[in-house]
């Protein structure tokens, strides 16, 4: 499975088009949250219908995966919290998107609503708990709020991730995590798009302005990851101990790079 993952698009429409220009070369794209941007001057109502539409493009051309972030919340809940309800509403038109869980080849996806308070917290720990008891041969997780104390949710002067998360990784132990949030953490001293905690893969591809976005590419059946951005190429292996510094790439791989596929053009 090859999937092109990004987050933070933050209603960037060059950002969007992009995504969609990609996607029919992908399996999935994976948006890890933060479609809307709040401080935006285009009403956050009418920013919901013009991104719909775009997801529903890209939908059409390839598997889309999708959670909301902090930006996305548009309503309450019975409890009073704030939730992405236009986010979770995705699933119904078959877009998998908050609270869902869905099997896709070999991949169980776990999505994670952005949770603003102990009710939705509480959601989103009993559905781990119960994908957790599923079979499964590989366990990812959307969730947009990277770990606490990971590169991946470092300010560059802070840390600023999910104190849960990170006991939920503790405790669970998935393969990989999609996150995003924390914008300037690949590009910060001592931060970075990617972590291990243990046996799992943390990404958080980082936010930037113009397109294409900085993004990452995965290829399951290769077991690599790359990362490409304005501040260079780098690349994981996943069946390998990470390195730091992570390996920056001259040149990219030859399944990147295969005329079907992204990458036959320069990154930036
Ligand atoms: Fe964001």
């Amino acid at each position: 499975m090859k999937c092109l993952i990004v987050a933070d698009l933050h209603y960037s429409l060059a950002q969007y088009d992009w995504v969609l220009s990609m996607a029919e070369r992908f399996d999935a794209v994976i948006i890890a949250g933060d479609h809307l941007d709040i401080s935006s001057a285009v009403d956050w109502r009418a920013q919901t219908i013009v991104i719909r539409k775009y997801l529903d493009l890209i939908a059409a051309r390839t598997r889309l995966i999708t959670c909301s972030g902090n930006h996305d919340l548009d309503s309450r809940d019975a409890s009073g919290e704030k939730v992405a309800r236009w986010v979770r509403d995705f699933s119904r038109q078959g877009i998998p998107s908050d609270d869902t869980s869905f099997v896709m080849e070999d991949v169980l996806f776990t999505i994670c609503p952005w949770w603003d308070g102990p009710n939705a917290r509480a959601r989103v720990a009993a559905q781990l708990a119960a994908d957790a008891l599923k079979p499964k041969t590989r366990w990812f997780w959307l969730h947009h709020a990277p770990p606490d104390k990971s590169p991946t949710s470092w300010t560059g002067q802070r840390y600023f991730g999910d104190v849960e998360l990170a006991e939920w990784i503790a405790q669970y132990s998935p393969d990989i995590v999609f996150s995003g949030h924390v914008h300037q953490s690949p590009f910060a001293r001592d931060g970075s798009w990617v972590d291990r905690i243990n046996t799992t893969w943390v990404f958080n591809a980082g936010h930037t302005f113009g397109a294409p976005p900085p993004h990452i590419v995965l290829d399951t059946v290769n077991n690599e990851a790359v990362w490409l951005s304005a501040a260079g190429v780098q690349a994981v292996r996943l069946d390998q101990p990470l390195e730091r510094p992570v390996p920056q790439l001259t040149t990219l791989p030859a399944w990147l790079t295969s005329p079907d596929r992204v990458g036959d053009q320069s990154p930036a």
